[in-house]
């Protein structure tokens, strides 16, 4: 790590398809920092959980609207990430499921969800000292994060590290993974609402070839200038 600290507080968006790094990433950059660190993903995924469990279809607006209404999600730091509970219940581990994976990007192009979860993320970083991970985060939860950065990697690179996350019960040929990826990322990019864009102003880093550390290393440097800037 270079030095210099990081006085006043800041918030950092990190916005990528899937698969780019960036829930490592942004988490051991809030470390560093000993900022909060949100992962926006979680938030999509435990809507897309509930709605499997209340048997709710994905292409359903009016009852996914009705469910958002109602939910509560919390997010905690815990020892591998993040914990998410939903509705009082612990469903870390349930919402990366393959499951709710297979769905949850069309879940995530319905209005009102999004307003519902945008309208938490913004309350969550209002105090700053936040690092958000996402897909529209520098464009439209945080337009004025003071650190934005493009996280993106080959659709190679990002179907070889899911494959290696999987579980033994869920494993996939990685060509189809492939092929889910790329799916995935042409629905996020597609949806009317808040698409995945990256941001006129936010920094691209391809970590195809780069480390985490490599990355973070990237991302802290680009926090401290700003601060410095900021001052
Ligand atoms: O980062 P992830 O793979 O856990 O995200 C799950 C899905 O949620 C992803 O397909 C896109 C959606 N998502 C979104 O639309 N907006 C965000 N800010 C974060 C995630």
């Amino acid at each position: 790590m270079n030095g210099g600290s990081i006085s006043g507080r800041i918030n950092v968006a990190i916005d990528g398809p899937a698969g780019a790094g960036k829930s490592t990433v942004a988490r051991k950059v809030a470390e560093q920092l000993g900022y909060i660190y949100i992962d926006t993903g979680a938030m999509y995924r435990a809507v897309a959980y509930a709605a499997i469990g209340a048997g709710v279809s994905p292409d359903d607006s009016d009852r996914l609207g009705q469910l958002v209404h109602n939910i509560d999600i919390k997010l905690a730091p815990g020892a591998e990430g993040q914990t998410v509970w939903l509705n009082g219940v612990n469903v870390t581990g349930a919402i990366r499921t393959r499951e709710v994976t297979l769905i949850v990007s069309q879940i995530a192009s319905h209005e009102a969800v999004r307003l519902k979860l945008v309208e938490m993320q913004r309350l969550l970083a209002e105090s700053k000292g936040i690092v958000m991970d996402g897909r529209d985060i520098g464009t439209h939860v945080l337009p004025h994060a003071e650190v934005k950065v493009f996280l993106n990697a080959s659709v190679q690179v990002r179907a070889l590290r899911r494959f290696q996350e999987l579980k033994e019960s869920e494993l996939v040929p990685l060509a189809q993974l492939e092929q889910e990826i790329a799916d995935r990322d042409r629905s996020d990019e597609r949806r009317e609402i808040s698409p995945l864009i990256c941001a006129a102003d936010a920094v691209v880093i391809d970590s195809t070839e780069l480390t985490i550390t490599q990355v973070v290393a990237l991302i802290l440097d680009l926090c401290r200038t700003k601060t410095v800037e900021a001052k």
